[in-house]
């Protein structure tokens, strides 16, 4: 993924499609048993993640996540996601992890009637965000942003992942399979954006080094190896234009533009 070389393909888990040292041959039971067992603990993993956002937490988010932590801890005021929201909804638009809906809520729906699908491996977290959101009749999908992915009401022209990356229980090299998820749902010329905590490339303070190194214990965020350098590359490597832009501890990213032509 760095350097801007097209990715390999990967497995349902994101992982490079590449025998590991010690890896038996393709084909072979115990190399498949070992796949099977890998792809399963890893869905586990991001089920647990997924997990967190309860009903009770879903009741605090916006007031003590999008309110308190973002602009105290983060220092990057929820207004900051508003304005990429409004300038990016499209009129077919797709939101990975939504959690309360407070974003798309809080937007100007670009058309009188959008078409909206919600993707999340939560299902506590869609009926919250279909509830809210209901005026738009929203399709839902209970579905792993880490695995490819079956989509009802694409090809989207835009894809919101509005901090979804850092939540992923995956190394950082591997995020970047998300989008390769994603690529065969979007229209060309469809925009991808959201943002993300980072643990390098960004400015962090003693309080937000310190949250981030709790949220990981307990968990809730998986941004340790996370940095800007990759994020640029995982978009670079896919897409023509990509924006990125960091605000505190946090990176807002918006990349346009026909998705490249992958190679192999
Ligand atoms: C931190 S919340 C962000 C909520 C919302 N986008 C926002 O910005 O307020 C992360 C969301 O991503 C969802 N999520 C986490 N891991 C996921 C995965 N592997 N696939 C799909 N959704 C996931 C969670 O259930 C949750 O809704």
């Amino acid at each position: 993924m760095p350097g801007g070389h097209p990715p390999r393909p990967r497995d349902p888990a994101g992982r490079p499609d590449r025998p590991a040292p010690g890896d038996r041959p393709p084909g072979s039971p115990r190399s498949d048993r070992a796949r099977a067992d890998r792809a399963r603990s890893d869905r586990a993993r991001a089920e647990a993640a997924a997990a967190v956002y309860t009903p009770a937490v879903l009741k605090l988010y916006d007031a003590a996540v999008l309110g308190a932590v973002c602009s105290l801890v983060w220092r990057c005021p929820r207004r900051e996601m508003l304005s990429l929201y409004e300038r990016n909804l499209s009129a077919r638009h797709l939101e990975v992890g939504p959690g309360t809906g407070y974003f798309l809520d809080r937007s100007p729906a670009p058309v009188p009637e959008p078409r909206l699908t919600l993707l999340d491996l939560n299902p506590q977290v869609l009926a919250t965000a279909r509830r809210r959101l209901a005026r738009y009749s929203p399709a839902v999908r209970c579905g792993n942003v880490l695995e490819p992915l079956e989509l009802d009401g694409g090809p989207f022209s835009s894809v919101a992942l509005n901090f979804v990356l850092h939540c992923l229980p995956c190394p950082a090299t591997e995020k970047g399979a998300v989008f390769d998820h994603l690529l065969p749902h979007m229209a060309p010329g469809a925009r991808v954006f959201g943002s993300t905590v980072l643990a390098h490339g960004v400015h962090h303070t003693p309080l937000s080094r310190h949250h981030l190194r709790t949220l990981a214990r307990h968990g809730v965020l998986h941004a340790g190896d996370d940095s800007l350098e990759l994020l640029r590359a995982a978009l670079e490597s896919r897409f023509d234009h990509c924006r990125i832009r960091t605000r505190g501890a946090v990176a807002l990213f918006e990349a346009t533009g026909r998705p490249r032509r992958r190679r192999g």
